[in-house]
Order: structure tokens, then C-alpha cells, then sequence
């Protein structure tokens, strides 16, 4: 049987909710990964150091032991640079998301105007606190297909050269335009790239009928981009690694006529993305992107623990329960190349 061992990954970006929830979420991230980059839009959402640590509480009760997740507050139009202090006295806030208001699910209370937040990243890049970004514009003028494009142009770039010693990543990462802005772009910035959009372009969403399950925001791009992504992954080039977005949500909420935005992965993450390089033929790019570049960016050491995944094809089930209710898993009843093993 074909296998492979690498250092242990980390996920750079999941979305555990809360509570109940997190008796799924947190230990199908913890079978694959390190650490986890825990995104702060819970309801309400994560703004101080003292909700991030409960929050942390919460989730270390469902953490085993080998398993480490990594704090970020939401940011408002209130947050001041003291908040971003605090977290810097911290020793497990390691960023701020930036959520244009209304961009994606629990954003109502993100940033309106980036502009008035100038005092607060400049707290952030003195401080070496990361800013994770959510990057589509909201306008209403604005195409969905158009968003991120949009807000390269008109937000990130200006952003970038405002603070040039701020760390930035570009999150889930859709288009070819990312691709490139990010790769001529300074030591500074970096990228994350989902496995759902290495799988996907807009027709496995639209051609056939409405397909829920594939619905995310940044929405899926088409062919083209989801090319550039897949090139831009399996580079090796340090600027781009891995977080998954993976995002629950109930199957009533995603199964309905104004469903949810979200792809649930993280109970396959690794596995995923595995077949992806696989077909690429990059096999041997996988454990840079999933378990050095990310760490590496963020200053932090790379796992010393491994994980092993082998040549065994497996089905994923058709539902996880999920609190009182399910999800819906990504490729859902579908079968996986790749499979974690405890050696
Ligand atoms: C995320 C969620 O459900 O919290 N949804 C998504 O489609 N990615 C929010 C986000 O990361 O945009
Ligand atoms: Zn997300």
C-alpha cells in the first residue's frame, strides 16, 4: 500500500462554533492537525482577549491531548489599539480577522470603513499581531463572482503599502487575480487556500441543479481560477498554505431557500487535499503547504509530530450529527483516495 508521513499539519482557518457543536468540530480537527486557527465569528463574536479566553476554555475541553487552537478577535469599528495590546500580552492570540461588514455569515458587526481602523493596525504591525482577511468587497453594485477581484484593487493594496511591516493573509483565497497579487506582492503577505476550492468551480455549484452543499463564500470561481489555485498550492512556494473554512452549519440551513454559506471539511481535510496533489502530481509539495509554510509565516515552530496517510480508499458518511441536528459533510457519501492511519 502507497504511503506517506509528514510532519504534522495545522489548519490556518476553521470555524468550530460553539458549545454543542464542538463535540464534532474540534475532535475532526484534532485527528489531522497540530493547531488551529479558531475564526472569531461566533454570535456575538470574539472582539476581547477576555472572550477569546473563554472561548479557548470551551474548546480545550474538547481538545486531546497533541491538539493546540490558536485565538483571533473579530475585528469592529470599535476595536482600539488597547484590545490589540491586550492580545499581544497574550500568549494565545496570534491574529484579528477582518470581516467587511456583511460580507459572509456572522459579519454584521464587522468593519465598515477600513480607513477608520488606522490606529488599530498600526497597533497590529508593531505589536506582530497577524491580520486575517476576509477580502470581498460588499457593494451591492458589486458582482459576487467580482468581490475578491474588487477588493484587491480597492482595499488590500492601499492596505498593504499603508502598513508594510503588518503581516497580512488573504483567506480562502478564489481567483487567479489573488494568486498573482499575493505572489508579486511583499514577504509580508501570504495566502491560504481551501480544499473545497481546489475541488470545485462554478459549475459543480450551478450546472444540474442548485448543489447547497457546494455554497461558500468566497463563492466558488470558474475553471480558470480553480486552476491558478491548484497551481499556486501545489507550487511549493512558501506565500500560500493551507486552512481549511471549514464552516458547519446545520443540513436545514443549508438544504433551504435562502441557505447558509459554509463547506464543512475538517472531517477530511488532510485527505482532500492529499488527492488534489495527488493529481497534480505534487505529492511531494504536500507537506510544505499543509505543515511548514503556514507555521513559518506566522513565527511560530513547526509540529515535531507526524501523522501518515495511505492508499486506502474509504466512503465519506452521508451525515455527521452535528448538536441536536446534522451537516452535511463535503463529498458526503462519496469516496476519498487518501486515509489518515495510526501507525
Ligand atoms: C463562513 C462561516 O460559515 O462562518 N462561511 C463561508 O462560506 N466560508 C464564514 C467565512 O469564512 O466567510
Ligand atoms: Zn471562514
Amino acid at each position: 500500500m502507497q504511503k506517506i508521513t509528514l510532519t504534522k499539519p495545522d489548519d490556518w482557518h476553521v470555524h468550530f462554533r460553539d458549545n454543542l457543536y464542538l463535540a464534532l468540530t474540534v475532535p475532526h480537527s484534532a485527528a489531522q492537525f497540530g493547531r488551529a486557527i479558531a475564526m472569531p465569528n461566533l454570535v456575538p463574536p470574539v472582539t476581547t482577549v477576555g472572550q477569546a479566553q473563554d472561548y479557548l476554555v470551551r474548546l480545550r475541553e474538547h481538545s486531546p491531548a497533541g491538539f493546540t487552537p490558536l485565538m483571533t478577535l473579530y475585528l469592529t469599528d470599535n476595536t482600539t489599539p488597547a484590545d490589540i495590546e491586550a492580545a499581544a500580552n497574550s500568549d494565545f492570540v496570534h491574529g484579528c480577522k477582518l470581516y467587511p461588514a456583511g460580507a459572509t455569515t456572522n459579519s454584521d458587526n464587522g468593519v465598515t470603513d477600513i480607513s477608520k481602523l488606522s490606529a488599530t493596525l498600526a497597533a497590529m504591525e508593531e505589536h506582530g499581531i497577524l491580520l486575517l482577511v476576509h477580502g470581498e468587497v460588499t457593494h451591492s453594485d458589486v458582482d459576487v463572482f467580482d468581490r475578491e477581484a474588487r477588493f484587491i484593487e480597492t482595499t488590500l493594496e492601499p492596505l498593504v503599502k499603508q502598513f508594510p511591516r503588518l503581516k497580512v493573509v488573504l483567506e480562502h483565497i478564489t481567483t487567479k487575480d489573488a494568486v498573482d497579487f499575493v505572489q508579486q506582492g511583499p514577504a509580508t503577505l501570504a495566502a491560504t487556500i481551501t480544499p473545497h476550492h481546489l475541488w470545485l468551480n462554478r459549475n459543480d455549484l450551478l450546472v444540474g441543479g442548485i448543489k447547497p452543499h457546494h455554497y461558500c463564500l468566497p463563492i466558488v470561481k470558474r475553471h480558470s481560477h480553480q486552476q491558478a489555485l491548484i497551481k499556486a498550492a501545489t507550487s511549493g512556494n512558501p506565500t500560500f498554505f493551507l486552512g481549511t473554512d471549514s464552516a458547519p452549519h446545520t443540513r436545514a440551513n443549508k438544504e433551504n431557500a435562502c441557505g447558509c454559506a459554509g463547506i464543512y471539511s475538517a472531517h477530511a481535510a488532510i485527505e482532500l487535499y492529499a488527492e488534489v496533489f495527488e493529481h497534480a502530481g505534487a505529492l511531494d509539495k504536500l507537506e510544505a503547504f499543509a505543515s511548514h509554510h503556514g507555521a513559518d509565516f506566522y513565527g511560530l515552530p513547526r509540529n515535531t509530530a507526524t501523522i501518515t496517510l495511505a492508499k486506502q480508499p474509504w466512503t465519506v458518511p452521508e451525515v455527521y450529527t452535528y448538536g441536536n441536528e446534522v451537516l452535511v459533510p463535503f463529498m458526503a457519501g462519496q469516496n476519498l483516495q487518501w486515509k489518515i492511519i495510526n501507525e
